[in-house]
């Protein structure tokens, strides 16, 4: 078989499978959810074209119904190394050469694209022909969230403005170079110190604009969770971290940064499952000067400790 032909087919099967052009089964009568099945054809019909050519584009629906996935494949012998960031797979072809292929993100091609409106006088009639009960086996059952953290749990907290739930940072170094990685989270009593360094580029423009260098964003505009909930956020659940004498905003004099915090010192009170308690941090800020290169070494460290009160009780109850 000439190449030509095998392309025109490869281009023409995706089409018939899928209906009349234009018009997406499932959308003049059919609910969204039982589109007509043709299971199979699409992959079949590709994986039987001899002498694909590379670069041939085609569609396959998986049996038993699901997504449209829209492919790309070429003979896998001619696949030296595959960089994609697409699933990819091979499709095995009886008496010829196996495909190489590379799955599209092709939302045109989702039967579940424009589902039809079902009115609520209709939606009985909807109900009695295509509702069905739905389980989960119990291995599916999602646990849910226990209310406590637990050692090494990521510390939540929650900036009450923006309503965004994030976790309390402990930035660590990286490489040789030893440069601070702002993500990680510091996990729930695990007491312990990092340091690392930062290299300004341009120092005047850092002193102004950088938060790993102002106390502020240490402690002001979020609070502390003080046990791991991720749904409803109630003023009970925070905790405010309170700073110890904080400076002020770092700021360029002369040549010189002044306030730069080198050092942040996180106190955290806990009181068993009741969780966090309190939450104090201190800080050390140095100047540094310098117009280019210039570098500074900060430390952070977290300091848990155990609450009086659960203290006392488990000393009473000796
Ligand atoms: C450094 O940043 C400041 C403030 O953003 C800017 O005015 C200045 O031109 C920058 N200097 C260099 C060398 O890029
Ligand atoms: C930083 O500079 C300011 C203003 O010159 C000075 O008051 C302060 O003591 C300096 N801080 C340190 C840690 O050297």
């Amino acid at each position: 078989m000439d190449g030509a032909r095998g392309l025109l087919l490869a281009l023409l099967l995706p089409r018939l499978a899928a209906g009349t052009p234009g018009t997406p089964p499932g959308t003049a009568g059919t609910p969204p959810t039982t589109p007509p099945d043709i299971a199979g054809t699409r992959g079949t019909a590709l994986a039987t074209i001899p002498g694909t050519l590379p670069g041939t584009t085609g569609s396959f629906r998986p049996s038993g119904g699901g997504r449209s996935v829209s492919r790309v494949c070429v003979e896998q012998s001619l696949v030296f190394r595959s960089n994609t960031p697409y699933p990819t797979d091979t499709i095995a072809v009886p008496g010829g050469h196996d495909l190489f292929c590379v799955q599209l993100d092709d939302s045109k091609l989702n039967y579940f694209r424009q589902p039809q409106d079902i009115k609520e006088s209709h939606f009985l009639k909807f109900l009695e022909k295509y509702g069905r009960h739905s389980f989960l086996a119990p291995s599916q059952v999602q646990p849910s969230v226990p209310a406590f953290y637990r050692a090494g749990d990521p510390i939540l907290i929650y900036f009450d403005s923006s309503s965004v739930l994030s976790t309390l940072r402990q930035p660590v170094k990286v490489g040789a170079s030893g440069l601070c990685v702002d993500g990680n989270p510091a996990g729930f009593l695990d007491s312990k110190s990092t340091s690392c360094t930062r290299i300004f580029a341009n120092l005047s423009k850092s002193c102004s604009t950088d938060p790993a260098l102002d106390a502020a964003s240490y402690y002001r505009d979020f609070t502390v969770l003080k046990v791991p909930i991720n749904d409803i956020i109630v003023q009970s659940m925070q905790v405010k971290v309170s700073a110890v004498a904080p400076p002020g905003a770092p700021h360029m004099e002369h040549n010189t940064c002044i306030n730069v915090v080198s050092e942040v010192i996180y106190e955290i009170e806990f009181s068993g499952t009741h969780g966090i308690q309190s939450v104090s941090v201190r800080f050390k800020v140095s100047n540094i000067s310098g117009n280019s290169g210039s570098s500074l070494q900060q430390h952070f460290t977290l300091h848990f400790w155990v609450s009086a009160s659960v203290l006392s009780r488990l000393l009473l109850s000796l």
